[in-house]
């Protein structure tokens, strides 16, 4: 990741929801400075919620009245130039969009949720104050989370928050200020020996993701009349691939057929419905052929 020297690498529990709270309580409590939030999707919605509870904060960009199938272009954002922090969620799960570039915020500190997509392409880290993503997507398992924060970003962090929850404490102690979860961060280990080793790296990384997207969108693009994509074509995503059925009986048929085919995990988020097909770093490209077959197959036998 290039990741320079002005920076820090955290290995904490807590999971990405953690994060909601934990960058507020550092970066937006007793500030008299809004916090920035663009509102893509489910996830960046739900930051907010803990965000609130420590101060102010301004909802710049939401793409709700749009049923979240795109993210903002840079001229549609207008930022406090006061602001504490800008967040964003550079890739959100659950309606498969994703930005294509990093926003340009000037020289207001720029947070992500980077969850979904995190070690999935190269980024450019220093246009990040803190980077934060949860193990079990593309980098191992549930139970550790990877926080990059930048120097800087720590210096007004106010001094009565508890311990735990204090970014410095864990800064200090090099991630193991109280017992840290060792086999979910030796997981993270032989992902990343495997991203270099096997895979060559983040540029790879990312033209495979770029390859089994591409396969499954072409796919849909040429099928429009019975699956509908839900991303608009230049916030699509790479990772999450979220599409409908012209029913909801067909949707469950899609469902069931799949399993029956050993193609698990495709039911859309709760939230959403559909189908979301998921290929974070370790899937291999056998099983995306093996959904796009499926897919034709299945469009032949109901359209
Ligand atoms: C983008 C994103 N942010 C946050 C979360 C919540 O993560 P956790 O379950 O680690 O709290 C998820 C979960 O899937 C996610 O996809």
């Amino acid at each position: 990741m290039n990741i320079p020297d002005n920076y820090h690498v955290l290995f904490l529990q807590g999971g990405e929801s953690l994060q909601f709270s934990m960058i507020p309580i550092n970066f937006l409590r007793g500030r008299n400075r809004p916090a920035n939030y663009i509102v893509t999707g489910y996830w960046s919605k739900k930051a907010i919620t803990d965000a609130r509870r420590e101060g102010q904060v301004n909802i710049i960009w939401d793409g709700s009245d749009e049923g979240f199938t795109r993210v903002p272009k840079q001229d549609e954002l207008q930022f406090d130039s006061e602001a504490a922090y800008v967040y964003y969620t550079t890739n959100e799960t659950v309606e498969g969009i994703q930005f294509p570039t990093i926003p340009d915020v000037g020289d207001i500190p720029l947070v992500c949720d980077m969850c979904s997509d995190f070690i999935t392409k190269p980024v450019d880290v220093t246009k990040y104050a803190l980077i934060s993503a949860h193990g079990q997507k593309n980098a191992g398992i549930a139970g550790v989370s990877i926080i990059i924060i930048r120097d800087d970003f720590l210096k007004d962090i106010p001094d009565n928050i508890h311990t735990m929850l204090d970014y410095r404490p864990h800064i200090e102690k090099r991630s193991i200020y109280n017992t840290p979860p060792v086999f979910a961060v030796y997981t993270v280990m032989l992902m990343t020996r495997w991203l270099i080793e096997d895979i060559g790296g983040l540029e790879n990384m990312d033209k495979l993701a770029r390859q089994r997207s591409a396969i499954i969108y072409e796919l849909l693009d040429k099928n429009e009349g019975f699956y509908k994509s839900h991303a608009k074509p230049d916030s699509r995503s790479l990772i999450n691939i979220v599409f409908k059925l012209p029913t909801a009986e067909l949707t469950q048929k899609f469902i069931a057929e799949c399993a029956e085919e050993g193609l698990i995990g495709l039911q859309g988020h709760r939230s959403l419905g559909g189908i979301r097909a998921s290929f974070f770093n370790p899937m291999p490209m056998e099983g995306v052929h093996a959904l796009r077959d499926f897919m034709m197959r299945f469009q032949n036998k109901y359209h």
